[in-house]
C-alpha cells in the first residue's frame, strides 16, 4: 500500500465513496465524494502530538472496541497515508471555545476545522472493483452466549488480542479477569454453512485456516494452554495448508468433530461449558473451557449494493458480485471494462486476493494498451423517428447503455461500446423502434414462416438462447440423446431478445406449441435479461387466457448448456403438450393472433 501511495501514476483517494458512474468502457465518468480529513495530508508527519492532547476518548472500532481512541486518530496502525484525521462526530473542536487543543499543539498548522467535503470527477477507461468483505455478526446465535458471556469472543476480536500491534501487544488474556486462560476452545462455522436464516449457506473459505493459525500461535507461545477446535469438517485445501493442520494436531490441539449445541457459563468461575455430540464417537460430551472463540464467517459489505446499481453489476444469491464466467473470465464483470479483485466476488484469503488483483490489473491493462475495444456486431439500433421517449428500453437494458429523457427531450440513444447485444430493448420496445443489427425481427419472423410453411400442426417452435439452451441442445445431440423430431429451433443470443411479435406470429401461422428457453436465473450472459423474458411471457399468458387460448401452448424453460438430459426431457414434454392441441385450437389461435389483431394487442 505504501508503494501505491508513492507511485507517480496512482492517485490514492482515502475517505472517499463512489457516488455515480456513467459512460462505458474507455469512457467512464466517475463521481466521487471525499469526506474531509480536517488534517492537511501533505504537512502531517504523524508525530502524534495532537493525539496526546485530545481530551476525547471513544471506543476504537478497529480494535473491536477492546480499547479506546481519541477524536483525532489514525484509522489503524500502518494506515496509508500515515496521517491523522478528526472524527468530527466526537470532536469538541467544532466549537473552538470548548477545545482546539490539537490545533494549538500542531507545529505545522495541519489542523483545519473548516475542511470541506469534496466532490470529484474522473474520466477513466476501466474500473477495478475491490470492495472487500465484512465479518458476520455472532449475536443471532444465542446458544453460544456471544454478547452475554464475557469470555465468548468472535474470531476477529481474538485476532486483535493476539496481534502484536493490538491492544494487549499480543498478550493473550481472558476478558473476565485479564488472566492467561488455561484453556481456549474454538467453534467453527458460526454464520457460515448455515441454512436457518441466521447466517449464510456458503463456506467462508478462510475460517478453518485462521483457526489453525491461531491454535498454532497459542501452542507456540503458551504451550500449557489447552486448545480444542469444534468443527464440521476442516477445509485445508491450499498449498501447505494440510501440513499446517497436521502441525497443529501434533502440537497438542484437540480437533473434535461436532458443533456445540449450547454454551453455558459457570457464574462463579466464569468458565464455559460446551455441550456437543462428538461426531466420531456419537457420544454427548461436555467440555469446559476458560475462553471460547466463535469462528465467524465473512459476508459482502452492505454498501456493495449501491455500487451494484451504479455499475450495473450482477449479484450472486450470496450478495457478492457475479463474474462474467466462472472459468474463462473469473475477474471480469459482465459490464465491459469492469473487473473484480479480492472479496468483491467471493470470500477469499490474502493469497487468492493478491492473485486475483494481479489478474484484474492485467485484464484492465490489456484493454487499455490496445486503445480500442471490439464490440459485438449485434448491437441495437434505434429508429429515433419512431421513438416517443417512453424510456422502456433504458429500463430494460441490463448494461445501462441507453440514454433517454422525456423531460429534456432526449430521444433514445445507444452507447454502442456498452451494448452487449442481448436485444432485450428491442423486444421490450412497444413501438418497434429498436432493431438489432444482423438480428432483425424480419429475419426471425422469416424463420418462423419457413418452419411453419408446411404441416404447421406437427411443429413445435423453440426459441433457444445461444449460451445455454441452444448449447444444451447441442450437448444432447452429441450425447446421442433422442428427442422428438417435431421441434424446430431458432437461435437467439439471449432469451431476452425473443419478441412477443415472434411468438404471436408463430401462433398466427398455426404453431400448436411455442417454447421460449434460456439460461437459468443468474446464469444469463447478459446480466438479468432473462428476467425480462419471464415478465414478457407472463404478460403473454395473461393475454392468451383473456383471448380464450390455452396458455399451456406457450412454455418457458430454463436449460443450461450442461443440461443435455433436461433439454431432452423438456422436448419430450413439449411433444406431449403438442399432441393435446386440437385442430380447432390451432385454428382459433390463427384467428385470434391474425395480423390485424396482432397490431392492436402487440403492446401487452
Ligand atoms: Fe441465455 Fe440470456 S443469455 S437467457
Amino acid at each position: 500500500m505504501a508503494d501505491v501511495s508513492r507511485h507517480p501514476r496512482i492517485e490514492l483517494l482515502t475517505l472517499a465513496k463512489v457516488e455515480d458512474v456513467s459512460g462505458s468502457v474507455g469512457n467512464f465518468k466517475v463521481k466521487v465524494r471525499q469526506k474531509p480529513r480536517y488534517v492537511d495530508l501533505k504537512e502531517c508527519t504523524a508525530c502524534g502530538d495532537c493525539v496526546a492532547v485530545c481530551p476525547v476518548l471513544v471506543p476504537n472500532e478497529f480494535e473491536m472496541g477492546l480499547t479506546t481512541r481519541r477524536a483525532i486518530h489514525q484509522l489503524f496502525p500502518q494506515a496509508v497515508p500515515a496521517a491523522f484525521s478528526i472524527d468530527m462526530e466526537n470532536c469538541l473542536g467544532t466549537n473552538p471555545i470548548a477545545c482546539g487543543k490539537c490545533a494549538e499543539v500542531c507545529d505545522k498548522n495541519c489542523i483545519s476545522y473548516d475542511d470541506q467535503e469534496r466532490n470529484l470527477e474522473f474520466e477513466v477507461g476501466t474500473i477495478i472493483v475491490a470492495t472487500g468483505q465484512e465479518v458476520m455478526d455472532a449475536t443471532p446465535f444465542e446458544e453460544y452466549g456471544y454478547g452475554k458471556y464475557e469470555n465468548v469472543l468472535s474470531s476477529i476480536e481474538f485476532e486483535r488480542i493476539i496481534s502484536p500491534l493490538g491492544p494487549t501487544l499480543g498478550h493473550l488474556f481472558r476478558p473476565s479477569d485479564r488472566a492467561l486462560p488455561k484453556s481456549v476452545s474454538f467453534v467453527q462455522c458460526v454464520g457460515s454453512r448455515c441454512n436457518d436464516g441466521r447466517g449464510r449457506s456458503y463456506c467462508s473459505n478462510i475460517c478453518c485456516m485462521n483457526t489453525i493459525k491461531a491454535a498454532l500461535l497459542i501452542k507456540d507461545h503458551w504451550p500449557e494452554t489447552e486448545v480444542k477446535v469444534f468443527y464440521i469438517d476442516i477445509r485445508a485445501f491450499g498449498k501447505g495448508f494440510e501440513d499446517m493442520y497436521n502441525r497443529s494436531k501434533a502440537s497438542g490441539t484437540l480437533y473434535i468433530r461436532g458443533i456445540p449445541g449450547e454454551i453455558m457459563e459457570n457464574p462463579e468461575t466464569k468458565n464455559l461449558v460446551l455441550s456437543v455430540e462428538n461426531g466420531d464417537t456419537g457420544q454427548l460430551e461436555e467440555h469446559e473451557s476458560e475462553m471460547v472463540i466463535l469462528s465467524v464467517g465473512m459476508e459482502a459489505p452492505a454498501d456493495m449494493r449501491d455500487l451494484q446499481t451504479t455499475l450495473n453489476l450482477q449479484k450472486t444469491p450470496d450478495d457478492f458480485y457475479l463474474e462474467a464466467h466462472p472459468k474463462l473470465q473469473p475477474v471480469d464483470a459482465a459490464t465491459k471494462g469492469v473487473f473484480f479483485a479480492g472479496c468483491a466476488e467471493a470470500p477469499k484469503d490474502v493469497k487468492d486476493s493478491v492473485t486475483q488483483a494481479g489478474a484484474a490489473a492485467a485484464r484492465a491493462l490489456g484493454l487499455m494498451a490496445l486503445g480500442h475495444v471490439k464490440i459485438p456486431a449485434i448491437t441495437s439500433v434505434i429508429d429515433q423517428d419512431n421513438c416517443n421517449m417512453c424510456g422502456t428500453c433504458a429500463k430494460a437494458c441490463p448494461y445501462g447503455a441507453i440514454t433517454v429523457d422525456k423531460k429534456t427531450g432526449i430521444l433514445a440513444t445507444v452507447a454502442e461500446a456498452a451494448c452487449a447485444g442481448c436485444g432485450t430493448c428491442g423486444a421490450e420496445c412497444t413501438r418497434g423502434a429498436i432493431e438489432m443489427k444482423h438480428f432483425t425481427d424480419e429475419q426471425s419472423i422469416s424463420q418462423v414462416d419457413a418452419m411453419l410453411a408446411e404441416k404447421a400442426q406437427d411443429k413445435i417452435v423453440v426459441f433457444a438462447c445461444n449460451w445455454c439452451s441452444y448449447a444444451g441442445g447441442d450437448f444432447a445431440g452429441v450425447s446421442r440423446l433422442q428427442y422428438p423430431p417435431t421441434m424446430r429451433l431458432i437461435r437467439t443470443m439471449c432469451s431476452g431478445r425473443v419478441d412477443k411479435k415472434w411468438i404471436l406470429h408463430a401462433f398466427a401461422k398455426g404453431a400448436p406449441v411455442v417454447l421460449v428457453s434460456g439460461c437459468h436465473y443468474v446464469d444469463c450472459h447478459y446480466i438479468d435479461a432473462n428476467r425480462w423474458t419471464q415478465k414478457r411471457v407472463e404478460r403473454l399468458w395473461d393475454l392468451m387466457e383473456k383471448k380464450g387460448i390455452r396458455p399451456e401452448r406457450l412454455q418457458l424453460e430454463w436449460i443450461s448448456s450442461a443440461q443435455a438430459s433436461r433439454f431432452q426431457e423438456t422436448m419430450v414434454a413439449m411433444e406431449k403438450i403438442r399432441q393435446t392441441v386440437t385442430a380447432e385450437e390451432i385454428e382459433e389461435g390463427r384467428k385470434v393472433f391474425a395480423k390485424n389483431l396482432l397490431e392492436v394487442e402487440i403492446h401487452v
